[in-house]
């Protein structure tokens, strides 16, 4: 596999003063990247969650060359990110979902223009992507406007385009939908799934919104306190989770809570409705015939598990798990 993206045994470690009282201070080490490796291949879109302090941003500033790694080995298309930093700079794109890389009282068009010169991209080249970029994100009638009068979610379509103006081969995205309302959400969405499909851009987007993930990437990464918790298929999260299912049985009246086997537990009853959970992993198959075979169904539904549910306890026992399939 063509490893695009490499880091084996990366840390960072922040060494922090704290005020604890009058003329006093206190050293703390915070290990914000501990040891952590993993490979992205060319044209991958891989999601990279955890929760906050976790870790995601110090490791996307490593992979820019903003911050230079404490230990371990990182390389993004063969180039020491920290040591070439420029050079780095005009093979891949960043976006920060907190902080604009626009200029804030100048209109948007002149943040583009500069960025034309900075990168020395061919004028041709860069009016091409221009009117591409500003076409797909909507940005005709924004272009003249001083970005410090944008909404968050125009300002973030405005920071999408200047990081792909220069064509990068990668693309890391740190929380580009944070603060969106849902229409903003899905065309940012749609753009990124359609740039990483359709040119083939690699990208490494860190969310807290599961929905982008579940949308747009087949693989995800989770990290908690600068660890690896787990790297394979979205899918696997369920298992790695012990995620449970729900069966959802409408019988033809009121009954004490169904027998349905040592699989399924009765967790919930409303008048002739009964709510049943069992492990992700079992068939609903039994589950149903033996319902059906010994009470008066009415109709029934499977719901599945909820992934932020799955995650949220995955977050809360920080435990490492062992990865199904993919990369760590
Ligand atoms: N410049 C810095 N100096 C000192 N500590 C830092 C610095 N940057 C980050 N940290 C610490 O490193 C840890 C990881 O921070 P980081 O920003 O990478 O987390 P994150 O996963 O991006 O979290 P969030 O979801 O909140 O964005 C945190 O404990 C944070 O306080
Ligand atoms: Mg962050």
């Amino acid at each position: 596999m063509d490893a695009f993206i490499e880091l084996d045994g990366v840390e960072k470690v922040f060494d922090v003063r704290r005020r604890t009282g009058f003329l006093r201070r206190e050293r703390r080490r915070v290990r914000a990247v501990d040891g952590l490796s993993f490979t992205v291949a060319r044209g991958e879109m891989v999601g990279y969650i955890g929760p906050n302090g976790a870790g995601k941003s110090t490791t996307v500033k490593m992979l820019t060359g903003i911050l230079t790694p404490s230990g371990g080995r990182l390389r993004v298309a063969g180039i020491d990110p920290a040591r070439e930093r420029t050079r780095l700079a005009h093979r891949i794109g960043v976006v920060f979902g907190q902080r604009t890389s626009l200029w804030w009282d100048l209109p948007l068009i002149d943040s583009y223009r500069l960025a034309h010169r900075m990168y020395r991209i061919p004028d041709a080249r860069y009016r091409e992507n221009l009117d591409r970029l500003v076409e797909l994100l909507g940005l005709e009638a924004l272009l003249d406007v001083p970005v410090r009068q944008l909404s968050l979610g125009q300002r973030m379509r405005g920071d999408i385009a200047a990081a792909l103006l220069h064509d990068p081969e990668i693309l890391y995205l740190d929380e580009p939908t944070i603060g969106l309302d849902v229409v903003s959400r899905t065309r940012v969405r749609e753009f990124l799934g359609e740039l990483n499909a359709g040119r083939g851009t690699t990208v490494l987007l860190t969310t807290h919104d599961l929905q982008d993930i579940e949308r747009l990437c087949s693989r995800v990464m989770v990290v908690d306190h600068g660890r690896m918790m787990y790297d394979g298929p979205l899918a696997g999260l369920h298992e790695a989770g012990e995620s449970e299912r729900t069966l959802v049985v409408d019988l033809e009246r009121e009954l004490p809570p169904v027998d349905a086997g040592p699989e399924a537990r009765v967790v919930r009853v409303e008048g002739p409705r009964q709510w049943l959970a069992f492990p992700a992993s079992v068939s609903a198959a039994p589950l149903v015939a033996r319902i059906a075979a010994g009470y008066p169904l009415v109709d029934l539904s499977v719901r599945e598990p909820d992934i932020e549910a799955v995650i949220g306890r995955m977050y809360a026992g920080r435990e490492t798990v062992v990865p199904g399939t993919g990369n760590s």
